[in-house]
């Protein structure tokens, strides 16, 4: 999949198999974050993967909606160790559309309770979580299956372009 489709293609999954991720597609999943830009490159981030079920459940209850979490395969917070969230969300995205051309879904879970979320990564209260990645095998079959971009981008479900554009003289 070249960069273009995978970009107007990724939507998120929330609904996952039972599939375990391997360990080489987490691996390139990590790689990606890590392989983000940040604002003068200070990579203030961390990576926290979270498989053990149990953990899995409690930063579900952390979650606006815990079902994605529940059900994942694994979820990876992205903890930001400065001020720029933007830098967390780019790694976040990046993180998604490696998996995506893995066949893998993925959803960012904005937290809800961030006092009980650090408790259960185990960080202290300087950090915070830019998202949280449920991470998984799609459930229902990822369709139609189009590879044009074009085609893609003609029923997304999105403003249209000349809604969000401004051309400057
Ligand atoms: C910053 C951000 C926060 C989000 N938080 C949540 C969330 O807490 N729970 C959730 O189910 N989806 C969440 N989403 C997913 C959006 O709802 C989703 O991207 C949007 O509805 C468009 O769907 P699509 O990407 O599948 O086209 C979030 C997305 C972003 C970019």
């Amino acid at each position: 999949m070249d960069a273009y489709l995978a970009i107007v293609s990724i939507r998120v999954v929330r609904d996952y198999t039972s599939d375990p991720i391997s360990d080489a597609a987490l691996n390139r999943m990590l790689q990606a974050g890590r392989a983000t830009g940040s604002s003068r490159n200070r990579q203030a981030w961390l990576f926290y993967v979270v498989r053990n079920p149990e953990t899995l459940n409690r930063l579900a209850d952390c979650v606006f909606a815990p079902d994605n979490v529940r059900g994942c395969q694994l979820a990876i917070a992205i903890v930001i160790t400065g001020k720029s969230s933007f830098d967390g969300g780019r790694a976040a995205q990046n993180m998604a559309l490696a998996a995506w051309t893995d066949g893998i879904g993925t959803c960012p879970n904005s937290t809800r309770d961030i006092d009980e979320a650090r408790r259960v990564l185990g960080i202290t209260e300087d950090l915070s979580i830019a998202t949280i990645l449920s991470v998984g095998y799609p459930a229902a079959a990822i369709s139609p299956k189009d590879n044009n971009p074009e085609a893609i981008l003609s029923r997304i479900d999105r403003k249209p372009l000349e809604e969000i554009t401004r051309f400057l003289d």
